[in-house]
């Protein structure tokens, strides 16, 4: 069985590859007492103990606006770690694949961004994080940088649960509405991931032929105000009251320590066109997380 080790066990990403990967291989899945990415030596002995054949970095610093007032640690962790991973994984013979963000890009582009696109991050956060995938590209170890953009999953801090729970607090909701994305579902994240590994299994020889930089979100686009709505249209009857009235509002009206682009589409047609994969639309992706979270429930009573 390969090897493939995840840090970042508990994030949403983290967490939705263990089982989507156990099929695969021989999941070694850490946390931050396993793997802490802010100290290099603990990246390199975790790496050199657990002599991965895939190494999938699912951890990172993505408090954006605390980033702002941490800069030095975001960079630590966003863009200097993955540098001493893809070293690492070189040394291995191993595969890395690592996750970015829509937020290195500036959001001025009146179209989705391509991989082509020039990068240009309006927050440290996005600048950690493009420091991350320049010191894996830098490195030459064979990897797979996915892009992708507004995670959420049925755990974790996301959009989606935050407005879960204000719904069932408050009986108006004043929601961003002009920002633009795809929300994407972390199990979703990881089942392409899979796929790009192999469609029958991991395939570590097509993998390489692969190495590069893919964007990795749902199909569509919507904005934050949109995205709520939709979620409070999947909830309800399961709120245990009315849904709240939503108001949308420009986000000179929502004023955060990090500035967010304003156009976060990214086109995914690179990733159709090298492993075959579309990616569902966001609308399906919500509708399947939200039956799952409701399974959950259900199952717990
Ligand atoms: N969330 C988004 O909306 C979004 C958007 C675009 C791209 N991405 C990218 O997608 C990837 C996965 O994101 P996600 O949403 O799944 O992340 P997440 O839920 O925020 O989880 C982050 C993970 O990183 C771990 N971590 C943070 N600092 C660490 C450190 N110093 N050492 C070791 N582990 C550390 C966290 O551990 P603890 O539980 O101990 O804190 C957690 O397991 C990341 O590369 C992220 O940048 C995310």
């Amino acid at each position: 069985m390969l090897r493939i080790l995840v840090p970042g066990k508990t994030g949403q990403v983290g967490w939705e590859l263990q089982s989507t990967l156990a099929p695969l291989g021989t999941v070694i899945a850490l946390d931050r007492s396993g793997m802490d990415l802010a100290n290099p030596d603990s990246i390199r002995r975790a790496i050199r103990d657990a002599k991965p054949e895939v190494l999938i970095n699912a951890a990172a610093y993505n408090n954006v606006d605390k980033a702002e007032s941490e800069p030095e640690l975001a960079m630590r962790v966003n863009g200097v770690a993955p540098g001493i991973m893809a070293e690492e994984a070189k040394r291995l013979g191993a595969i890395l694949i690592h996750y970015s963000t829509d937020y290195v890009f500036d959001g001025e582009l009146d179209r989705p961004y391509n991989e082509d696109d020039a990068p240009n991050p309006v927050s440290g956060y996005g600048r950690s994080k493009l420091a991350g995938e320049q010191a894996i590209r830098e490195s030459s170890a064979t990897h797979l940088i996915f892009r992708t953009s507004w995670v959420y999953a049925a755990r974790g801090h996301n959009f989606l649960r935050t407005i879960l729970k204000l719904a069932r607090e408050r009986s108006e909701l004043r929601i961003v509405d002009d920002q633009i994305g795809a929300p994407t579902w972390a199990r979703a994240i990881a089942e392409m991931t899979a796929q790009a590994l192999g469609p029958n299994g991991i395939d570590l020889d097509r993998a390489r032929e692969k190495t590069g930089l893919y964007h990795l979100t749902a199909g569509g686009a919507v904005s934050w105000f949109g995205f709520a709505g939709a979620i409070l249209a999947e909830a309800k009857g399961t709120l245990g009251k009315d849904l709240p009235r939503l108001i949308p509002i420009p986000t000179s009206e929502y004023p955060l320590p990090a500035r967010r682009p304003a156009n976060s589409r990214l086109d995914t047609s690179k990733l159709t066109r090298a492993f075959g994969l579309t990616p569902p639309n966001w609308e399906a992706m919500l509708t399947a997380c939200m039956q799952d979270m409701q399974a959950e429930t259900g199952n717990r009573k």
